[in-house]
């Protein structure tokens, strides 16, 4: 193996009688952009949350930066910290600032200095452009500024690997744009990422790979120039005919 951060072999995860992944061999290389796209239950989100342990497997192993996944405390915990989950409710604490959001990670896991955490946590505001938003609560936000807070509370633990589900189909159109924008950034950085979205814009101009799944397997992939201009199958052709039509 090269230098692959997230490994999944052979994954198969059930729900009750449900096969919900099947067989899932995937492979993302350090500073790689996937886009993961398909039908709604093929299995996207269990992916997503299989890779940080929010869901377990039934077989198969899943290697994070050369480990398998911790089953649980500390190290766990540290998983969860190095892999940033973005999901399409932003997910924040009602009744902190924005900015305690983003600092409450890094001094209660990483254990870093209230100082510490808040000027790099003021640095992330920066950065996904909502600084003068900082001592406000979530509430008093737009969805496009909270989905970014969130953004920022995950980088705020310095991750080696961000995911996101589906983070803009919650999002009022005008603001889709915004928070694509500080992901467009985020990939540009060299930041490592999974990312599962209707957005075929930003599939083809910011991921390395597009990978397609359908009835809980990967049926294709392929760099986007490639799989948007000649998807192999029908499944990838059907499923691109209905989303792009509109
Ligand atoms: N906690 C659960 N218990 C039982 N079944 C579940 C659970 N979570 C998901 N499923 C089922 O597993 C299948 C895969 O779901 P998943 O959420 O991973 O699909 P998805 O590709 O993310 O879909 P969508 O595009 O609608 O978000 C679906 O049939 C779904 O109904
Ligand atoms: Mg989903």
């Amino acid at each position: 193996m090269t230098d692959a951060l997230i490994t999944l072999d052979a994954v198969n995860k059930w729900f009750g009688k449900l096969h919900v992944l099947r067989d899932v061999n995937l492979s993302v290389a350090a500073g790689e952009v996937v886009v993961v796209i398909g039908p709604s239950g093929s299995g996207k989100s269990t992916l997503c949350r299989s890779i940080n342990r929010l869901e377990t497997i039934d077989s198969g192993t899943i290697t994070f930066d050369g480990r398998p996944l911790p089953a649980e405390g500390r190290a766990l915990a540290r998983l969860r910290a190095d892999v940033g989950m973005v999901f399409q409710s932003f997910n924040l604490f009602a009744h902190k600032t924005i900015l305690d959001n983003v600092t409450l990670g890094p001094t209660k896991v990483r254990r870093q200095s209230t100082a510490d955490a808040r000027a790099y946590g003021m640095e992330l505001l920066e950065r996904v452009g909502i600084a003068d938003q900082a001592g406000k609560h979530p509430a008093q936000l737009s969805g496009g500024q909270q989905q970014r807070a969130a953004i920022a509370r995950a980088l705020a633990m310095r991750p080696k690997a961000m995911l996101f589900d589906e983070p803009t189909s919650a999002l009022d159109p005008e603001m889709v744009g915004e928070v694509l924008e500080v992901m467009t950034g985020l990939a540009k950085g060299g930041m490592t990422m999974i990312v599962v979205t209707h957005e075929m814009g930003f599939a083809r101009h910011a991921a390395d790979r597009v990978v397609f799944m359908a009835d809980g397997q990967i049926v294709e992939q392929a760099p986007p120039a490639e799989f948007f201009a000649q998807p192999r199958t029908e499944r990838a052709r059907d499923f691109l005919g209905k989303v792009l039509s509109h």
